[in-house]
């Protein structure tokens, strides 16, 4: 797709073809169509909405958000009504926007995965891909997140597989094996992998001397994190370069994006920015196409690892 800059913006993702590489993060813009009061979802490249789980889930105990210096500290703990509901009272409202829809879905065991993936086996075609978010606590392995371990994001992948629709694997910054991680999931059946999920940290009072957060620790997000993000997406390249990436980890420019397809990402994800301007996802991708229009660039695509060798 060409837009007034002149550039192709088209993003190829395994078979998922996108008219630009601009997505939400998930747990970001809400369950549904809630940005859908701000801006045109239909003008990005996909929404990606917030992680479900089989069975509604009530989250962690508040406080469960907290601003940190250029981001933000959050234990949600992945809070939702659960993928049947979504199903009826989330997924029509998107359907209206025109919206590319990508859910993201969690459990705590590969039996939950493969049980939350088995219900979107019926949805519309609105639904264009699961992101299978694995980098949550495996109950079944209490000293990890199933992206910390190979074997494990590989049998989430193969467990959710069951919807019949492209898999991304969205893994973690918090393992010095992400490459050999990213390669397992792609082995699995994983047409992409979103790098990277939050990084663990935590807040504390000084006035109470105890921890800010109501579960102690959380996910930090936002422009603190973007170095990391960006070299993990790096890493992740370097080691498995035909393996499409979706960028996400601190993006609030349009030259944060360019950086991210540098690096090697094929997309990005918005995140923490929307917290600050609902329209965020909007205003990057127009800084982005700004900046390619100013660059002279014919297609997008051409920024893709470049940054490499
Ligand atoms: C409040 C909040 C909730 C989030 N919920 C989810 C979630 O449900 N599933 C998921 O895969 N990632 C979740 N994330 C992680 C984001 O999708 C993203 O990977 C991370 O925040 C880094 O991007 P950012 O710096 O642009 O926010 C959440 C992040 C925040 C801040």
């Amino acid at each position: 797709m060409k837009n007034s800059s002149n550039t192709d913006f088209t993003t190829k993702i395994g078979s998922v073809v996108l008219p630009n590489p601009v997505m939400t993060a998930s747990g970001t813009s809400g369950q549904g169509a809630e940005l859908s009061r701000y801006f045109d979802l239909s003008s990005l490249g996909a929404v990606v909405v917030k992680s479900l789980h089989v069975k509604p889930w009530s989250g962690n105990p508040s406080p469960r958000l907290h601003p940190t210096s250029a981001g933000m500290i959050n234990s949600v703990g992945l809070q939702g009504p659960g993928v049947k509901e979504w199903l009826k009272t989330d997924l029509p409202l998107l359907e209206k926007t025109g919206a590319r829809v990508v859910v993201s879905i969690w459990g705590q065991t590969i039996e939950e995965f493969a049980q939350a993936a088995e219900l979107l086996t019926d949805a519309s075609d609105t639904v264009i891909a699961v992101e299978v978010n694995a980098s949550c606590p495996n109950v079944e392995d209490r000293t990890n997140l199933f992206a910390h371990s190979a074997v494990a994001t590989s049998e989430v992948v193969k467990a959710s597989l069951v919807s019949g629709r492209p898999c991304w694997a969205k893994l973690s910054s918090n393992t010095p094996y992400l490459p050999e991680i990213a390669r397992a999931a792609k082995e699995a059946g994983a047409e992409a992998v979103t790098v990277a999920n939050t990084l663990l940290g935590m807040a504390i009072n000084t006035d109470t001397r105890k921890p800010v957060l109501g579960a102690v620790r959380g996910g930090v997000s936002g422009p603190a994190i973007k170095p990391i993000a960006l070299r993990s997406v790096f890493d992740t390249y370097a080691e498995n370069p035909e393996l499409p990436i979706i960028g996400v980890g601190g993006i609030s420019t349009g030259k944060d994006v360019s950086e991210f397809l540098m690096a090697g990402a094929t997309a990005i994800q918005i995140g923490t920015a929307t917290f600050a301007n609902p329209r965020a996802p909007q205003k990057i991708l127009k800084g982005f196409s700004k900046w390619c229009k100013d660059q002279g660039l014919d297609q997008v695509n051409k920024l893709i690892g470049v940054a490499h060798g």
